[in-house]
């Protein structure tokens, strides 16, 4: 039964990792996934999760089945999380979450779903996006088209040229956004910009899906929100998928929610109730542990505060990593200006190394990144940074 299946390439983000499993040089870095590690090269377990999971082993919770949208607590924290605890949008019952498998998982159940509703939808990504966001929209039968984004001379985005091609847009077009740390460029829209995408979305009937998966990461948690606030105060209908891997260190977990703004409580619970038939026919309901352990950190004023704290960490250490790399490679005489990666936001940089020059730092220095040019800084440390400068100034200069 399998004869004609074909070899399939590699995942090009995913499969960076197993290259860099499998490579022996001692002084290999993995720049590929978007990953944090802290400054000894390490995955951090952060201090709140410890604390919640030290509870839920003391407690030794039996292990029934979850209801099919997930754990309450774990929703309702996810709203507050995402809209605020004041939300109009939580008060009228207008937000619906559910529980998924971390942001991708989100995004296919929400996928799913359009594809049932507007069959005939074609979903349009940033160009650049995230590796994974064309594949996952075309799996769930959609055509997937690009809308202009990032400007690699100016290292920003081409603000106009995204407004007019959404403006151009038919009725009912699925928009993915990034709601902050666009993945990969590291480039966002402003307030102000935001606001301009939400009139076009309302004036041309566009179907809004945003993608969060690094809340916290550009400036915090409640600053990263400015494109949700936006919307919710639009009034419109919108998709929102969330990721907790990178924000509360617990990738193997898979723990992430996708929340529908409807337009009232009665539009929710029959769009709720649509939604679980997604689920129950695609895992049935998701695990207990990851979700549960979010919704502790998130429900304790204590163990939000050292989150918020630890992740406050994480998101300073990325950037000293962002101004030691540029201020290395400066020091090595690139013939580049670098100083743009300083302002990207989040964990990525769009580097504009060509996928010749990311070939070379893997087979000469053993250091993996995306083929695009996208690194993560999060895998920068004060030990490693000296080696991927010279490195990267070493296939520059080539
Ligand atoms: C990334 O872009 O590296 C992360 O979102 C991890 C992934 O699943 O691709």
């Amino acid at each position: 039964i399998f004869s004609a299946v074909e070899l399939a390439p590699r995942d090009p983000i995913l499969g960076l990792t197993e290259g860099f499993n499998a490579d022996t040089n001692p002084n290999k870095v993995n720049l590929g996934v978007g990953v944090y590690y802290n400054d000894n090269g390490k995955l951090p377990l952060l201090e709140a999760v410890k604390a919640a999971e030290k509870t839920r082993l003391e407690a030794a919770p039996a292990r029934g089945y979850q209801p099919i949208e997930g754990l309450g607590a774990f929703n309702t924290s996810v709203q507050n999380l995402i809209f605020g605890t004041d939300s109009p949008l939580i008060k009228e019952g207008r937000a619906v979450t559910i529980e998924a498998l971390g942001g991708t998982g989100a995004l296919k159940v929400g996928a799913d779903f359009l594809k049932r509703l507007y069959p005939s939808s074609k979903v349009y990504i940033s160009d650049p996006s995230w590796e994974n966001h064309r594949a996952l929209f075309e799996s769930a039968g959609f055509t997937v088209e690009n809308y202009p984004y990032y400007d690699a001379a100016t290292h920003s985005v081409n603000f106009a040229a995204m407004k007019a091609y959404l403006a151009a847009l038919e009725a009912n077009a699925i928009i993915v956004l990034h709601a902050c740390c666009h993945n990969p460029t590291g480039a966002d829209l402003t307030a102000e910009q935001w606001k301009q995408v939400v009139a076009v979305i309302r004036e041309k009937n566009l179907i809004a899906f945003i993608d969060m998966a690094y809340q916290g990461f550009a400036d915090g948690i409640t600053e990263d929100a400015v494109a949700l606030n936006l919307f919710a105060a639009s009034g419109l209908q919108f998709l929102v998928s969330s990721s907790f891997s990178k924000s509360f260190s617990l990738y193997g977990e898979r723990v992430g929610a996708l929340t529908l703004v409807t337009e009232n409580k009665e539009e929710s619970a029959r769009v709720l109730s649509q939604v679980k038939r997604v689920i129950r026919t695609n895992y049935s309901n998701p695990p207990t542990h990851g979700g549960a352990i979010v919704a502790a950190v998130l429900s304790s004023s204590a163990l939000r505060q050292q989150w918020e704290a630890e992740l406050a960490t994480m998101r300073e250490r990325i950037r000293a990593m962002r101004i030691s790399l540029v201020e290395k490679l400066k020091e090595k005489n690139v013939p580049q200006d670098f100083s743009f990666v300083v302002k990207q936001r989040g964990m990525f940089s769009y580097t504009g190394l060509t996928a010749q020059q990311v070939e070379q730092l893997k087979t000469e220095f053993a250091i993996y990144a995306v083929s695009t040019g996208r690194i993560c800084l999060a895998a920068l440390n004060t030990k490693n940074i000296d080696y991927v400068a010279t490195a990267t100034a070493s296939v520059i200069g080539k």
